[in-house]
């Protein structure tokens, strides 16, 4: 594993986008899993216009989405599928083929997580993910507790993810279940990719890198990746001991 501090919420941004093209220049068929959320907005956005000035070929690689909250649309601008498609699917012109998302309104969740699997075996597993963390050491809607072990998962949501999940809606909406993929696609990911800003952040960056693996801070798996790369910028690493560089 190895951990980057950046200055700050840009600089840890432009280098996390980095990290995505050059992962599509090295490979242009690669599967991508690119997190949703407010971490990684700005690195996606920065990763589109290089990709669009640069005219970088995309339209041989594949997306998946890393979770969904349950009973939220992809036209609620809250939800995972919404920020994909408007922030990074539109802009780069991905086409509906390249892109298996999770449906949170699926009838058979069970199918959907089926689905989900097969899709990232059938095109040769993750080369990239890249995930945030949560104020309870989650990572998608692997909550704490959640085993390693799992493949696609639905989930009943962590009390903090529920509160602090709000930010992303317009009105107070009820979130109780989410799908997700679990953390043995992280593991068996060909590299991932952690990012973290803000001192909100300092206190599970410190206990997810600093301490013993546990299932009760599930970013702490990232400890055991093969090839794991941790950017942050100097909030979110403000409380950690384990400076590798
Ligand atoms: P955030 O979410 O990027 O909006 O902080 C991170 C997460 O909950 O995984």
């Amino acid at each position: 594993m190895q951990i980057i501090i950046e200055k700050d919420y840009e600089a840890m941004s432009r280098r996390t986008a980095d990290v995505i093209v050059d992962t599509i220049i090295n490979n242009p068929s690669a599967t991508l899993c690119l997190a949703a959320g407010d971490t990684p907005r700005l690195a996606y956005s920065l990763a589109a216009k290089r990709i669009n000035s640069e005219q970088i070929d995309v339209t041989s690689c594949k997306f998946v989405s890393l979770d969904e909250w349950i009973g939220i649309s992809d036209n609620n601008d809250g939800s995972c599928g919404y920020f994909l498609r408007t922030v990074l699917f539109d802009p780069l012109r991905i086409t509906n083929q390249q892109v298996h998302v999770f449906d949170g309104l699926a009838n058979n969740l069970l199918a959907e997580c089926g689905a989900m699997d097969e899709f990232i075996f059938n095109n040769g597993g993750i080369d990239l993910i890249v995930v945030g963390i949560g104020r309870n050491g989650h990572v998608g809607f692997n909550e704490p507790g959640v085993s390693f072990d799992h493949y696609s998962h639905v989930v009943e949501l962590d009390a903090t993810t529920k509160t602090v999940g709000q930010k992303y809606f317009r009105e107070t909406t009820a979130l109780n279940q989410g799908i997700t993929l679990g953390l043995k696609h992280l593991l068996e990911s060909r590299q991932a990719v952690l990012i973290a800003n803000g001192t909100a952040k300092a206190e599970v960056i410190h206990l997810s890198l600093d301490e013993e693996i546990s299932t009760a801070m599930p970013a702490s798996i990232i400890q055991n990746h093969q090839n794991a790369l941790v950017i942050v910028d100097e909030e979110a690493a403000s409380l950690l001991k384990t400076r590798r560089s």
